[in-house]
């Protein structure tokens, strides 16, 4: 008999607040060491984009519980990245709009949403058993036991240009000074929230990007993956036993 043994996982979080590059960073990390990307913000933009797109106000905390009860968010693994479905629909870019940014807080921070997303997060874990996921309570709150936790951080006005550098690229115009006071308002909220506030989890790497260009925040993130947990990212490459397929014939 061919018994396929499971995989080992390997999972490292990106935490840290808005526009330190947590995206990008997750992305292009788990792609030097052969990984998976999950974009939790995604997912929370996607929430808030379908309240905006009905008609809910974002702050209706029982009406907006309703519509992450009633709606499927999911991703498709085929794509680079892989790209947000809600309902089987790609949304696209439509999630990064600074309507759905505005909207995105008071839905974040709903209970039933919170515990909603958690719960998708680890279901997506244990199938995508390889994975860099970013967002802010990643490896505080969804996946404590990490193999290796990371908290990026940046100052916030290094974080607005960012941003505002991001939408740009996109054709969407804002002004530095209010993608600014949007931020700190975000952080102020993020931080201050009773479930999965913004914090830097117990044990993370602490990297800060503001004076450090990207491809540099990727070597210091590789080194530290490495240097913490070679061993475990090899061997959910290869199995334990060094089998590159991580089968075990047994008879
Ligand atoms: O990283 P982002 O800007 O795409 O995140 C969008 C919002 O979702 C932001 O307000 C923080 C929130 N968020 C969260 O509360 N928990 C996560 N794991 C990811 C994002």
């Amino acid at each position: 008999m061919l018994v396929v043994a499971a995989t080992a996982s390997f999972i490292v979080t990106i935490d840290g607040p808005a526009g330190t590059g947590k995206s990008t960073v997750a992305n292009r990390l788990a792609k030097r060491l052969g990984l998976e990307f999950l974009d939790t913000g995604a997912m929370y933009r996607a929430a808030a984009y379908e309240a905006l797109r009905l008609g809910i106000d974002p702050s209706d905390g029982a009406r907006v519980a309703q519509l992450v009860r009633d709606i499927e968010i999911r991703f498709d693994w085929t794509t680079d990245p892989p790209e947000l479905l809600v309902d089987g629909v790609a949304i696209g870019d439509r999630i990064r709009t600074p309507e759905v940014t505005r909207a995105v807080s008071p839905v974040a921070s709903n209970p039933v949403v919170r515990n909603a997303m958690v719960q998708s997060q680890r279901k997506i874990a244990s199938l995508h058993r390889r994975l860099v996921t970013e967002g802010r309570d990643q490896g505080s709150v969804v996946f404590p036991d990490a193999d290796v936790r990371i908290y990026l951080d940046a100052r916030p006005e290094i974080r607005a240009r960012r941003r505002v550098e991001q939408l740009q690229a996109k054709g969407i115009q804002v002004s530095e000074s209010e993608v600014l006071a949007q931020i700190i308002e975000r952080d102020r909220l993020d931080s201050s929230r009773r479930d999965g506030p913004l914090v830097c989890p117990d044990g993370a790497d602490v990297v800060d990007t503001s004076d450090i260009h990207i491809d540099d925040v990727i070597d210091r993130l590789e080194e530290i993956v490495r240097a913490r947990a070679s061993a475990a990212l090899a061997e959910s490459e290869y199995g334990s036993d060094g089998d590159e397929l991580n089968r075990t014939a047994r008879s």
